[in-house]
């Protein structure tokens, strides 16, 4: 069973070919930081002409770099929510095209669902597991039990992590994209010289507020004048990622303790997405899970940021399930995994 997966929801555009015993044949992604920089962050419509503009060599690039060819594939799978919708098109109407074309099955594939899943495609990891997806657009907790059973343990709610990483980072002007020059900036920085505060602090639940950080963090930048040093700035950015850090791990050990309320003998948890490659949080949550008797597993960087071998992935997890869509899906910028 091979799998085409395209993944266009947001600014990367990506195609890969997976197939039903792990192996990626081809995984390309195609950053547009380039063409957001000027701005700052991402622009719908720039990223949804630009996916326009490259996916249909990506397409034959991975063929090409493969040896595979149209006949070998069992399905298209693209991500058709959620995400920017002009982005969403693009890829989606490729895929059913595609699909049309060659009398393909279409799998329309939730992008938070194919987070959910690169694990079992890395580390071939068994269900349930928990786990922590922290990226640019979603910061959610997780209990992953079956392909399409998701339950939601906590969520973010008002920003995601990494959009609070990206929007610091463009306070102190430290480039684009922000979350790991914010990280790499905090490296040298005093992390207890600010005081941030940590708003849901003490409560029960798992979920997470950062949007009041980002208040915190412009009165504190306020108050370093006009032009702040790098030193004062790498102080910041130590402090900020220092109260993340804490902010993410606290509600993940809450998680713990209700997934294994929930299911007695779990003992996996997987993180994913862009922030999980901020080291701070990765030590700080190794230390979590080491506490709370988890394994922590966490997929390579290439593959916890956005990318279509989870997409292809996903498709080939639902395509074993009999789960293919029809080609009148419509994409869907919100598309929640679990109520
Ligand atoms: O998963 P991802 O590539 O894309 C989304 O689906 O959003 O995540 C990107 C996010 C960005 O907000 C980026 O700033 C953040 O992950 N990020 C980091 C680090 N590396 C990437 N945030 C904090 N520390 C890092 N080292
Ligand atoms: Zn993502």
């Amino acid at each position: 069973m091979l799998v085409l997966g395209i993944e266009t929801s947001c600014d990367e555009t990506a195609v890969a070919l997976v197939d039903e015993i792990r192996v990626i044949h081809a995984d390309l992604v195609l950053s547009q930081d380039d063409a957001h920089r000027a701005f700052g962050g991402v622009v719908p419509e720039i990223a949804a002409r630009s996916h326009l503009d490259s996916l249909d060599r990506l397409v034959r690039g991975v063929f090409t770099e493969s040896g595979k060819q149209f006949e070998d594939l069992s399905g298209v799978a693209a991500t058709s929510g959620p995400g920017l919708i002009g982005g969403l098109m693009v890829g989606v109407m490729l895929a059913k095209a595609l699909c049309a074309a060659r009398g393909l099955p279409y799998i329309a594939v939730n992008h938070l669902e194919a987070h959910a899943l690169t694990a079992r495609l890395t580390h071939a990891v068994a269900f349930p597991y928990l786990l922590l997806l922290v990226s640019g657009g979603h910061t959610q907790l997780l209990l992953v039990e079956d392909v399409g059973s998701y339950k939601r343990l906590g969520g973010t709610m008002d920003d995601a992590a990494g959009e609070a990483f990206d929007k610091v980072a463009k306070m102190l002007d430290l480039g684009f994209p922000g979350g790991p020059a914010l990280s790499r900036a905090a490296t040298t920085g005093d992390p207890e010289r600010f005081v941030f505060p940590s708003p849901l602090a003490g409560r029960a639940g798992c979920d997470f507020s950062f949007s009041g950080l980002k208040t915190a963090a412009r009165l504190v930048i306020e108050t370093l004048g006009s032009d702040p040093t790098a030193a004062d700035k790498n102080d910041v950015a130590a402090s900020f990622q220092a109260v993340m850090a804490r902010i993410v791990v606290d509600a993940t050990r809450r998680a713990q303790r209700q997934a294994r309320a929930l299911h007695a003998g779990l003992s996996t948890f997987v993180v994913a997405g862009g922030v999980a490659a901020n080291s701070l949080i990765r030590d700080r949550l190794e230390t979590a899970c080491r506490d709370n008797g988890f394994t922590l597993i966490a997929p390579p960087p290439r593959l916890c940021t956005d990318n279509a071998a989870m997409v292809a992935w996903t498709g080939v997890e639902r395509l074993q399930r009999g789960l293919v869509d029809g080609l009148d899906f419509a994409p869907r910028p919100r598309w929640p995994l679990a109520a």
